[in-house]
């Protein structure tokens, strides 16, 4: 008999989670001003809301927290991040940020000004916040392929060129301080982007002459989507898939919450020596010293074995098996999902699931409500809530797709959870047709404002 696949860990130490009654649900999300980042942890089973800064960290993490070094100024933490960092990245410059949008404010503070255009594929919202909070534009050229959660495209993160270069063409080279390649694309649905699209990108961006920057939070599923997608690279390790990934930028932000399995950090990674030191003046003010930058030592040493640790085949694969795993159980049950699945989730396209709702009720809220309600399972809307208003008309924005993201943190739940989720999901799916009306919006804040936005049923 072929022998099945395994999980590359054992357990070490668990945490208890309780199910909840319909009625509890009920009543705490009507507490909760339906917006699912108000409910307390405890009255969520499964919680797939984010694998940012959720994951499990290993032995070999923990035991570095014990080491961390706590010196104000030139910490051996510092210097375990930076190694690590070099090693895996090759940026020979970095800055430590607490997160991976303070990592954005330090770089965008130093590159980015009113008027500026920011080509890129799908800007995270924070990435676009921070962009539009200096008065400039993200332009999004993703393929149009990417936004069809039907069609089979290995790599629906790719930047469309001919996108990418009427932007550069039709603004000056002063006016676009760089590009942002997304890795993975969480927007698209945690889509990646092929090397020879990076590849390309690149050569683009040095013919016009400006600067490319990765976005690098989830950088590491996205070689193993290029070691298991793409032709030439089925025999090249994981780290040297990385290295040559990140050989196509100028810097990088990172939110080490993902791909780096840590609860908390982040950090910028640097060629050029000008523009770390025109970006160290900007952390030391928003975060603190060039050598923590609002990190503790002991999360920079964690941080650093992260970046080993997740950089490793065995680790990736089982990571991207799970997410498969429920990806496969709604495909085969006639769920609407983003096709090919993602690295770190699963998105449901909503206005497929519920193609009889009015856009202006909220699809997606809709019905990332509705699995709450059904299983306690906790997703996350990435549709017009979230999309914000545009800042000059203040009208909704509504986007190409309209999605509930289940995104699996690392480590942390079993195969079995995977299967409560999907059966969560199909029933929603079954009474779809009873899902009548939405909600509308009571209050809201002027940017970012799906954290804090209060709704009432229709
Ligand atoms: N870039 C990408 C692609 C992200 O997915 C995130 C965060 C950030 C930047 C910002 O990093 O949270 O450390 O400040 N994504 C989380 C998510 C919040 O749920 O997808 P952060």
């Amino acid at each position: 008999m072929e022998l099945p696949f395994a999980e590359s860990y054992k357990i070490k130490m668990v945490e208890t989670i309780r199910k909840s009654s319909r009625a509890e649900r009920e009543s705490w999300i009507k507490e909760a001003k339906y917006n699912l980042f108000n409910l307390r942890s405890d009255q969520v089973f499964v919680d797939l809301l984010t694998d940012s800064g959720t994951g499990a960290m290993s032995d070999r993490q923990w035991s570095e927290m014990m080491l961390g070094d706590e010196s104000y100024a030139g910490a051996s933490s510092y210097y375990k991040m930076k190694n690590a960092i070099s090693e895996i990245t090759g940026f020979p410059y970095f800055l430590p940020t607490h997160q991976g949008r303070a990592a954005e404010n330090v770089l965008f503070s130093a590159m980015v000004k009113a008027g500026d255009k920011v080509p890129g594929n799908a800007h995270f919202d924070t990435t676009k916040g921070h962009i539009e909070f200096r008065k400039a534009t993200a332009i999004d050229c993703t393929i149009d392929e990417a936004y069809d959660t039907t069609l089979d495209h290995p790599f629906k993160g790719n930047i469309d060129l001919a996108k990418l270069e009427s932007t550069l063409r039709a603004y000056p080279a002063s006016q676009i301080p760089m590009i942002i390649i997304t890795i993975t694309c969480n927007t698209s649905g945690g889509q990646p982007v092929s090397m020879q699209n990076m590849r390309e990108v690149k050569a683009m961006a040095d013919k016009y002459g400006i600067k490319v920057i990765f976005d690098a939070a989830r950088f590491a599923e996205n070689a193993y989507f290029i070691k298991t997608r793409e032709k030439g690279y089925e025999d090249t390790t994981i780290r040297e898939i990385v290295r040559e990934m990140f050989s196509y930028g100028d810097g990088m932000t990172m939110s080490s919450k993902k791909d780096a399995i840590v609860n908390m950090g982040g950090f910028i990674g640097l060629r050029d020596p000008e523009l770390f030191r025109q970006a160290s003046v900007f952390n030391i003010m928003f975060e603190g010293y060039i050598t923590y930058g609002g990190m503790s030592g002991r999360d920079m040493n964690a941080l650093a074995q992260g970046l080993y640790d997740g950089t490793e085949f065995d680790y990736l694969e089982t990571r991207i098996n799970q997410v498969a795993l429920l990806g496969k159980l709604l495909h085969e049950g006639g769920v609407p999902v983003q096709y090919p699945f993602g690295g770190h989730a699963i998105f449901v396209d909503a206005k497929r699931f519920l193609p009889h709702l009015p856009r202006e009720q909220y699809i997606a809220q809709t019905l990332a409500l509705e699995f709450y309600i059904e299983g306690g399972v906790r997703g996350v809307e990435i549709g017009t809530i979230m999309a914000d208003r545009d800042p000059v008309t203040r009208e909704d924005r509504y986007p190409g797709l309209e999605m509930v993201r289940f995104a699996i943190p690392r480590r942390v739940y079993s195969d079995n959870h995977m299967r409560y989720v999907a059966a969560t999901i199909l029933n929603v799916f079954a009474r779809r047709n009873t899902i009548k009306t939405g909600y509308r919006i009571v209050a809201e804040a002027p940017i970012l404002r799906h954290f804090t936005v209060a709704l009432e049923k229709i």
